[in-house]
């Protein structure tokens, strides 16, 4: 048995050799067309222990060059390929953004890489895909579709363990609540405090939700970009006392890659590799203008909930030159915890950071130069002059919960809208 296993390993190895040189000799001209291989009838390695030169047909399933070729042109329209985030290589963000990150914390079960990447690259085939063994007969390789993660996924914002299934999980490990945000260090002597920051106000626990919280320069609540896993999920929403909320919706049993990965349109730009949703197969069920329809739903709420943050300033308001109008949330406390006035005076206060950590070039570590700025406040007729309730902070982290997700509420349309609503009810209410 050990003898047939190995001969299968060698022949695999072959098989291997000749990808090789498929891959290589793409600019020549095509050769006559080979030989057909002696596969299997039944597609499978030697399952019936009969076809022992079986095995290429389970791997020409996928190793064609016209597959391979496809899902190459395929990925490079992807935001993996051409967005540049990458760049974002420092220990606290590899994990996700890059792929050799993402490969040493799947490799060894850690919520963060050791050290800053730099050279790092970006999210690949070998980041998504990885081979166990090459035995596609019953194995999970063939299942996975030789996914690199498949177990349920540990989320680093609670350690609660979420199964999207077999081809998602991989997604999920990325696409989720980011959890950690870069270490503070101490103002005027510049000592780091290495740990890890997990939305340093909650856990989102409604019972304290009228006592007063002090939010203060340097701290953050926001849950980053990627929280598509958690709002598809319905949870780590502040969800306020006496309220229900509803986490499933509609496609609740659907999962990241039957949207994103759905049937290739015929000029190859959406669905399959390229990850972008192709809408034409939505169609079939629905308008595909449901889309635009829910987003515009979930928008206007967010809307309403900024301007009714900007009302009690706990938000403000900026409109950029294209008139694209952005809120975000205004420190009630300074760096050490003075309370901001809310009159212009000579005091001055932690006002900012200022200066990145940087990372040294010759042996790759973090050199902490975060420093708090002290100054005037230049920001006093913003400032709102007294504590915030945690449901005031629980309402402000909705409105970021909701507004980080790019897609306008799309991954969960019926717990954004009551996440929104009753943000917007509560503020007016106290
Ligand atoms: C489910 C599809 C699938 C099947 C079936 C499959 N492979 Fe793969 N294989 C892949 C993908 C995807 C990659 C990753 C490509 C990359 O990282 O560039 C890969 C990578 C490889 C590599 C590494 C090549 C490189 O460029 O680094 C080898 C060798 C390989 N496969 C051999 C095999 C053999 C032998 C079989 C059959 C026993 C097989 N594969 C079956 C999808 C498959
Ligand atoms: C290694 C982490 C990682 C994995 C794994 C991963 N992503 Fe991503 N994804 C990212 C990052 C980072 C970006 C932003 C890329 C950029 O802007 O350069 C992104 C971007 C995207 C985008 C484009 C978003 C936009 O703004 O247009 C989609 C869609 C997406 N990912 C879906 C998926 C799906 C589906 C899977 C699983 C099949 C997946 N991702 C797996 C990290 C990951
Ligand atoms: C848990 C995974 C995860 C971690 C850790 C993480 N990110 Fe991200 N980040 C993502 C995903 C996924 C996206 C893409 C979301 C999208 O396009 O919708 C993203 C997008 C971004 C974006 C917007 C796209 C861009 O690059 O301009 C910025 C900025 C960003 N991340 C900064 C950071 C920084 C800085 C860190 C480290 C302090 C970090 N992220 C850590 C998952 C993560
Ligand atoms: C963001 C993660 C991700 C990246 C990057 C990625 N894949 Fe995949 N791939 C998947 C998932 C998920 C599936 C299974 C779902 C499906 O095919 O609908 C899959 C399936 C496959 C399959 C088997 C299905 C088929 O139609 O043959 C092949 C082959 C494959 N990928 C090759 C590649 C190659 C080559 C690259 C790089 C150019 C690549 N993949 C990059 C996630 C990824
Ligand atoms: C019901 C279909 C559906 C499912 C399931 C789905 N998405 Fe999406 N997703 C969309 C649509 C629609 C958009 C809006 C952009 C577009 O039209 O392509 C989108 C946008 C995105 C974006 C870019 C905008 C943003 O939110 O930052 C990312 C990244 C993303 N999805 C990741 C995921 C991940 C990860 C999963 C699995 C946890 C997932 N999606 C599940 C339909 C879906
Ligand atoms: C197999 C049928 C089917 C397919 C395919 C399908 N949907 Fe749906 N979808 C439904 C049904 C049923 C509803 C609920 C009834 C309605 O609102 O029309 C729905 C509702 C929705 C909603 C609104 C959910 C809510 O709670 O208000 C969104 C968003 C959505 N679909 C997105 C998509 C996207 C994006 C695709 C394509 C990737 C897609 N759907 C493909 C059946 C489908």
């Amino acid at each position: 048995m050990k003898q047939f296993n190995f001969l299968r390993f060698m022949l695999a190895l072959l098989v291997m050799a000749s990808f090789a040189l498929t891959s290589c000799t793409k600019e020549g001209p095509a050769g006559p067309a080979g030989k057909d291989g002696v596969d299997g009838t039944d597609g499978l390695n030697g399952s019936d222990g009969t076809d022992g030169v079986a095995g290429t047909a389970s791997c020409l399933v996928c190793h064609t060059k016209v597959n391979m070729d496809a899902k190459q042109a395929e990925y490079q329209l992807s935001k993996h390929f051409t967005g540049n985030t990458s760049a974002r290589f420092g220990k606290y963000c590899a994990r996700c953004h890059t792929s050799e990150g993402y490969l040493e914390v799947t490799g060894n079960g850690a919520l963060g890489v050791m050290n800053d990447i730099p050279n790092a690259t970006r999210v690949n085939c070998t980041t998504c895909h990885k081979h166990t063994g090459f035995d596609f007969e019953n194995s999970a390789d063939t299942v996975s579709l030789i996914m690199r993660v498949t177990d349920p996924v540990t989320l680093v914002y609670n350690s609660e363990s979420v199964d999207f299934g077999a081809l998602n999980n991989t997604c999920v490990t990325c696409h989720q609540i980011r959890g950690m945000t870069t270490p503070k260090v101490s103002d005027t002597t510049g000592t780091p405090d290495p740990t890890f920051v997990q939305l340093p106000y909650f856990p989102l626990d409604n019972a304290l939700e009228n006592t007063a919280v002090q939010f203060k320069v340097g701290q953050s609540f926001s849950v980053h970009d990627g929280n598509q896993a958690n709002l598809f999920k319905g949870i780590y929403g502040y969800e306020f006392a006496g309220k229900s909320y509803t986490s499933t919706w509609t496609h609740s049993d659907n999962n990241c890659v039957t949207c994103h990965m759905n049937e290739l349109s015929a000029d190859g730009t959406r669905g399959g590799h390229t990850l972008l949703v192709n809408e034409e197969k939505c169609a079939e069920c629905h308008g595909a203008d449901i889309i635009a329809q829910i987003q515009d739903e979930v928008d206007f709420l967010r809307v309403q909930l900024g301007e009714a943050l900007v009302a009690k300033k706990l938000f403000k308001k900026a409109t950029n030159n294209e008139g694209i109008v952005s809120y975000s949330a205004v420190q009630s406390h300074d760096y050490y915890g003075n309370l901001f006035p809310t009159t212009a005076t000579s005091t001055r206060f932690g006002v900012s950071l200022t200066n990145s950590n940087t990372v040294d070039p010759k042996t790759g570590l973090v050199v902490y130069n975060s420093i708090v700025k002290a100054d005037v406040d230049a920001a006093w007729a913003t400032r709102i002059g007294r504590d915030w309730t945690y449901g005031e902070l629980g309402a402000a982290y909705n409105y970021g919960y909701i507004n980080s997700e790019l897609s306008k509420g799309i991954h969960n349309p019926t717990y954004a809208k009551q996440l929104l609503q009753t943000s917007i009810e509560y503020l007016n209410a106290h």
